[in-house]
């Protein structure tokens, strides 16, 4: 069953007077505990598909769904994580985990137990009563992350959240986010610009083109993934050098590629 539904979704934004149509018959599903990625060139319209599963945009056309009811604005069941951390500067991080959770009024022990999880589950022990300012860029991620993840939620909306890292620190949290994926399995739509990314994180993959925003191909990964055992290497480097990886990241690139000669004939 389907928890995420794009049907038939446009959208026209109106600038200077006049219709941009940035997005057009947009057509996919995220289904339980499955793990999809968006890919494509920037300006293809990810993040308004991000933002109309978040309720933070409304489709000028068709609809949106998640468990089968019109997303109309924000709510509990869905968290979102953007490539900027927008961690609370004058909070802990232990006080800006705890802070979704306080809003949802979920009691103290409990509280305690799930942050003290999520804490040890992300690297994050020892900096419990750290600030944003005193963490790296790596490390804020891990808590936007952390406070996403402790909530719980049915969906999890990722906007290339470590699209702002350094390329060290995203091979990590890559590394990370499979581990925790795979562990404790999340009904996620993950938005990137990077493809060894959507290969290495997703179940499938979501290739779009732009001008208007379409969806070009869904890539079915987690068959590949399966059959080849890429769980049985512990690091994104091995994983990468598979030819069944290869393969795949040729196809989307191509695909990607295709899109760019497009343009310039
Ligand atoms: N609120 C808005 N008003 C006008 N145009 C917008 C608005 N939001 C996005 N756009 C335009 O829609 C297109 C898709 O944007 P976006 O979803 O941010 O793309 P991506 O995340 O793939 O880079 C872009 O051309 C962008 O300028
Ligand atoms: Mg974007």
């Amino acid at each position: 069953m389907a928890v995420i539904q794009f049907q038939h979704v446009g959208r026209v934004f109106r600038q200077n007077g006049k219709e941009f149509v940035a997005l057009k018959d947009i057509n996919f599903e995220v289904g339980d505990r499955e793990f999809v990625a968006v890919v494509g060139p920037s300006g293809c319209g990810k993040t308004t598909c991000m933002r109309m599963a978040a309720g933070l945009e409304h489709p000028t056309d068709g609809e949106v769904k998640v468990d089968s009811e019109i997303v109309t604005q924000p709510g509990p069941d869905r968290a979102v994580v953007f490539q900027q951390f927008a961690l609370f500067p004058w909070k802990t991080v232990w006080d800006n985990i705890d802070f979704g959770l306080r809003s949802l009024r979920v009691d103290t022990e409990e509280r305690k137990r799930r942050i003290e999880q999520i804490i040890a589950l992300m690297g994050l022990g020892g900096y419990e009563q750290a600030f944003p300012h005193q963490l790296s860029g790596g490390m804020q991620q891990r808590v936007a992350i952390a406070r996403a993840y402790v909530l719980d939620p049915k969906v999890l909306l990722m906007d290339e959240p470590f699209g702002a890292l350094d390329a060290q620190t995203r091979v990590v949290m890559q590394e990370e986010l499979v581990r925790l994926a795979r562990k404790n399995p999340r009904t996620v739509l993950f938005i990137t610009h990077a493809v060894e990314e959507a290969v290495y994180l997703a179940d499938r993959i979501v290739v779009m083109s732009r001008r208007p925003g379409s969806i070009r191909e869904i890539i079915d990964v987690k068959t590949v993934r399966e059959t080849e055992n890429w769980d049985a290497h512990t690091c994104i480097e091995d994983v990468m050098d598979l030819p069944s990886f290869v393969h795949l990241r040729t196809h989307v690139w191509k695909l990607l590629r295709e899109q760019q000669l497009g343009d310039e004939h």
